[in-house]
Order: C-alpha cells, then sequence, then structure tokens
C-alpha cells in the first residue's frame, strides 16, 4: 500500500512571519493523520519553517535547486546547501519553471540526481498543455517527460523518486482534471516506469495530482486508484484548507 503524500507548493508567496503563523495553526489540525505531509517553502522561509515545524509531522521542501554542488552560478542555491539546514524533499521540473526559467529534461535529469546525492526527495512534474491535450497526444508527452527525466537513475532511486502530474492547463486556473482523466494519467506514467524499471518499481512509485486541488474536490481525486497524494498551489497556503485536504480520509 502506497502512503499518500499531501505536498504544498507555497510558489512565490507567504513572507517568514506568514510562513511561522501558517504552520504554528496548521500544525494541531494535521498531528493525526497517517498521510505524509509535505510543505514546499520559498528558500528565505525554509530555515523558519523548519523551525517551526520541529517535532511536528510536517516536512519541509524547497521548489528547486541547481544540479552543481557549488562555484560560480551567482543566485543559486544547492543540494548541498538544502540539506545542510535540514531540507528533506525538493520539487524538481515544476511547468512554470520549465516555462520562465528554461528548464529542459536534461537540467530536471541532473537535478533529480544531484537530489539523491544529498538525500533530498525528489517531486518531479511532469503535464501536457492545453494544446497537447486537444491534439490527443497528452500521454506521449508526459511519458517522454518522465522517461527523459528518470535516465540513468537506478531502480531503488526510481522507486524514491515522487512523480506529480500536473496537466498546465489545470494550475492556478480553477479548472481540474476530472478524477477519471487524472487517474488514468497517473495510471500511464505508472505503466511507463513499469516498462522500463519493473513492475515492482511501477507499484512503490508515488504519483500525485496538481492543478487546483482543493478542499472540495481532494477526496475524490485522492481516493483514485493511481493517484497517491497531491502537489497544491492555492489551497496550501491557508492552514485550514491545506489540513482538510490533508485529512480527506480521516
Ligand atoms: P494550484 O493548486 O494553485 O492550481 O497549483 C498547482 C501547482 O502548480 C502545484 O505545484
Amino acid at each position: 500500500m502506497r502512503k499518500k503524500v499531501i505536498a504544498g507548493n507555497w510558489k512565490m508567496n507567504m513572507l517568514p512571519n506568514e510562513a511561522i503563523s501558517m504552520i504554528t495553526e496548521l500544525t494541531p489540525l494535521v498531528k493525526d493523520t497517517g498521510n505524509e505531509v509535505v510543505l514546499c517553502v520559498p528558500y528565505t522561509d525554509l530555515f523558519y519553517s523548519l523551525l517551526t515545524a520541529q517535532g511536528s509531522n510536517i516536512k519541509i521542501g524547497a521548489q528547486n535547486m541547481h544540479y552543481e554542488e557549488k562555484g560560480a552560478y551567482t543566485g543559486e542555491i544547492s543540494g548541498k546547501m538544502l540539506k545542510s539546514i535540514g531540507v528533506e524533499y525538493v520539487i524538481i521540473g515544476h511547468s512554470e519553471r520549465r516555462q520562465y526559467f528554461n528548464e529542459t529534461d536534461e537540467t530536471v535529469n541532473k537535478k533529480i540526481k544531484t537530489a539523491f546525492e544529498n538525500n533530498l526527495k525528489p517531486i518531479v512534474c511532469v503535464g501536457e498543455t492545453l494544446e497537447e491535450r486537444e491534439a490527443g497526444i497528452a500521454y506521449e508527452i508526459i511519458e517522454n517527460q518522465t522517461q527523459k527525466a528518470l535516465e540513468g537513475l537506478t531502480e531503488e532511486q526510481v522507486a524514491n523518486t515522487i512523480i506529480a502530474y500536473e496537466p498546465i492547463w489545470a494550475i492556478g486556473t480553477g479548472k481540474t482534471a476530472t478524477s477519471e482523466d487524472a487517474n488514468e494519467a497517473c495510471k500511464k506514467i505508472r505503466e511507463k516506469i513499469a516498462k522500463m524499471y519493473g513492475q515492482n518499481v511501477g507499484e512503490r512509485v508515488i504519483i500525485q495530482y496538481g492543478g487546483s486541488m482543493k478542499p472540495e474536490n481532494a477526496k475524490e481525486l485522492l481516493e483514485m486508484s493511481d493517484i497517491d497524494g497531491g502537489l497544491i498551489g492555492g489551497a496550501s497556503l491557508k492552514a485550514e484548507s491545506f489540513a482538510k485536504i490533508v485529512n480527506y480520509n480521516s
């Protein structure tokens, strides 16, 4: 049985005082869940968030990192730096980074490898645009992104990678994929991984859905056979709404 991983992605929101308040409020609300609870916060919130979440079941993640360990990369943060302060998760290849910051399948692949070298758990985003969906090539796109992201990883590393299926047209738009469509896409990703790395790895890998997930639709999505969690943007900014998603099954 795969554990559900409910992860918030705050994107470029929340000042440190807001992060501290949110996590303080969230802590008692999610303390009894059996689901994994993660908040991926801006770099400037990481340290405050880690301190505030100490002793709770809330894990802290970053939203990006560089693949090099150190060097002349002005403005970048390395996996080693994240690990050094106690970060456990890192989002890699979010569609916003692919779209606005030149993230490619190749840099995504390098970053995943570096994440594992530093004992960080990668949450790797894949997803199609509306045009690609309408052209009937959504599965081809996400299978291809998945294959390129995972190239050169060991079976064990693939089994420990979290894939977030985030159809781009559903992000921040209020449009959610139907639970059947979201499940079908997650299933296709799982089948692709099973074909490449074996049935056992396919069964173990955690595949999240992301894109306008909120308290009202979380239960239906999270109860689907191949959706093992959520990557939540807008609804993760408030403790109450995020907690409702985390507690969808309690
Ligand atoms: P929203 O939940 O705001 O649609 O964002 C989804 C997302 O991009 C999470 O990474």
